[in-house]
């Protein structure tokens, strides 16, 4: 079966099968569902199917003999929007690498031997809908978390909970939740008919906070005298052999202060830095400053490494890749949108990015250095050409180029495009025709696959083409010649934002539809 690689979906489900599930499913690095229930399918979970992280619908294992712990690697289905492993056979704790599965909808751990407790890594899966994981064998507290979650449906019947049942959220409706089958559990909504739970009096309290305030006075006593000891020391045997530093570089104050002429305003390229953080932004890990074995000098900034490459990989690379569909593009287009709304919006100062482009950084970038100004052809504003100052409307044009790019799959550099035509002139001449024709045929993977179903349904398949038509406008929108004409930021995040829940909405009733 691993030879069908261009596999999309594959169902066995209601069968007899028996065995292990080979491993070489794992090629198939297209596919986005996966139904094995229902069969007598034994052994672990070969870890190459967690890996497949194309799956995106469904992976559903559930009703069979499968047995041993969740593999680790289940963090890296961060696309699936449906796991089921009910009446199986696992055991071992739940793994917090779960929590990695980011876009689960629904998902089902039912009638299982998985002991311990939630971990809280699954506070992440903040989109689950519908998740079931009674019949195990958890224990400790219920998580507090799941009050924030959307929740339609909850089941934690029949496991070892204790503590108070939460009164908030999906707790409030005493249809959506289920906790019967836990003896030590209390509180939560009359209609449970739980006993009270015993308050801890004020002197327990009192007590408690007491000998937390004692415990960190007495921690950050023994902390300064430990650091205080350690520098001495550090200082003397600094003193007595300082030649040990020589690998690792360090630059000392005196020399920043010589290097920056007194930390002068005309040296300060950015004081912002330090405090980016955004979860679509990559963090600066450290930075090095140091020399090569050369003795020239050298300075890297060390950034944590993506393992699943940069947006133009999977946009033009060819052969046996898997490619995005609809969904995870328009997905991806949010996070690149979010990080340009923190960077334009909530940082002080503001922050312009100037090489906006779906390759990693390094590349073959444009420097004027009469102007100082950076950027990547194809993606770099035209008023730039015209010596204008960087500013944020120019990271604008650069993200039009890229959502136009990743729906079309054409390069703004592509052979096709001259004086005449640009990308932008090519996605807005569509727009007053048809969009469908420039669209790439790899981003519609979803559409073609599920064309029967869309066929019973042209209100489905007429609001795919709406959610590919407006996608072309705000790459449109964006990418216009006049810098003020160019769509806001704000309103990109929220337009994309509809178009993700439209889509989502279908792909639910393509999933109810399926099973
Ligand atoms: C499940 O595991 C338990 C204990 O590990 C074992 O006794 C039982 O036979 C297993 N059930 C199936 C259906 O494999
Ligand atoms: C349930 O979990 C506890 C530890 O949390 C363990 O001692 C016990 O054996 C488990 N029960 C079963 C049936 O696996
Ligand atoms: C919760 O799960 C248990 C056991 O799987 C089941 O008996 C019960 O009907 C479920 N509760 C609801 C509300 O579906
Ligand atoms: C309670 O939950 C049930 C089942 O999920 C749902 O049909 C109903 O609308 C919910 N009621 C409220 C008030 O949210």
């Amino acid at each position: 079966m691993g030879n069908l690689s261009l596999l999309i979906t594959l169902n066995l489900s209601l069968n007899m099968l028996e065995g292990v599930i080979p491993s070489t499913l794992g090629n198939c690095h297209h596919i986005l569902s996966l139904f094995l229930n229902d069969n007598k399918v034994n052994g672990k979970i070969p870890v190459q199917l967690l890996q497949l992280s194309s799956l995106s619908i469904v992976l559903d294992l559930s009703q069979n003999n499968l047995f041993g712990s969740l593999p680790i690697e289940v963090g890296n289905l961060n696309m699936l929007t449906t796991l089921k492993l009910s009446d199986d056979n696992f055991s071992g704790n739940i793994p917090s690498s779960l929590g990695g599965c980011s876009s689960l909808l629904r998902l089902s751990l039912k009638g299982n031997l998985f002991q311990d407790t939630i971990p809280l890594s699954l506070n992440s899966l903040k989109g689950l809908a519908v998740l079931d994981i009674s019949h195990n064998n958890l224990s400790g507290h219920i998580p507090r978390f799941f009050e924030q979650f959307k929740l339609k449906y909850l089941n934690l019947s029949y496991n070892d909970f204790e503590g108070e049942v939460p009164m908030v959220g999906v707790f409030v409706n005493e249809s959506a939740f289920s906790v019967l089958g836990n003896r030590r559990l209390c509180g939560g909504i009359i209609e449970l008919g739980l006993p009270k739970c015993k308050e801890t009096s004020k002197f327990t309290k009192k007590l408690h906070l007491y000998l937390i305030v004692t415990l960190i006075a007495s921690a950050l006593f023994t902390a300064t005298c430990l650091a205080y000891a350690w520098c001495k020391k550090k200082r003397k045997s600094h003193l007595s052999q300082s030649s040990t530093c020589e690998r690792h570089l360090k630059v000392s104050y005196s020399q920043l202060l010589k290097a920056t002429n007194g930390f002068s305003e005309s040296k300060l390229i950015g004081t912002a830095w330090r405090n980016l953080r955004h979860r679509n932004l990559l963090k600066i890990i450290t930075s090095c400053s140091s020399i090569d074995f050369q003795g020239n000098p050298f300075k890297a900034l060390v950034y944590e490494f993506m393992p699943n490459g940069s947006l133009h990989d999977w946009l033009h690379s060819s052969g046996n890749t898997s490619r995005l569909n609809l969904l995870q593009m328009i997905k991806i287009l949010i996070d690149v949108a979010n990080a340009l709304d923190y960077i334009h919006n909530h940082c002080l100062p503001t922050i312009i990015h100037g090489d906006l482009k779906p390759t990693r950084f390094l590349g073959t970038s444009y420097q004027n250095n009469s102007t100082g100004i950076r950027g990547t052809m194809g993606y770099i504003a035209p008023e730039y050409g015209l010596g204008s100052e960087m500013t944020s409307n120019g990271d604008i044009y650069s993200f039009g180029i890229l959502v136009l790019e990743a729906m079309t799959g054409k390069h703004p550099t592509d052979d096709i495009f001259n004086e005449d035509l640009c990308l932008h002139k090519f996605a807005s001449r569509a727009l007053l025709d048809n969009v469908i024709d420039i669209i790439d045929v790899n981003i519609l993977n979803l559409y073609q696959d599920d064309r029967i179903v869309l066929q019973n349904n042209e209100e489905n398949a007429k609001k795919i083409e709406e959610c590919l038509t407006l996608t072309i406008k705000i790459g449109v929108a964006c990418s216009m010649d006049s810098p003020t004409q160019r769509m806001d930021v704000k309103k990109v995040v929220r337009e994309l934002q509809r178009i993700l829940d439209t889509l989502e909405n279908i792909y639910g009733t393509l999933f109810i539809i399926q099973v």
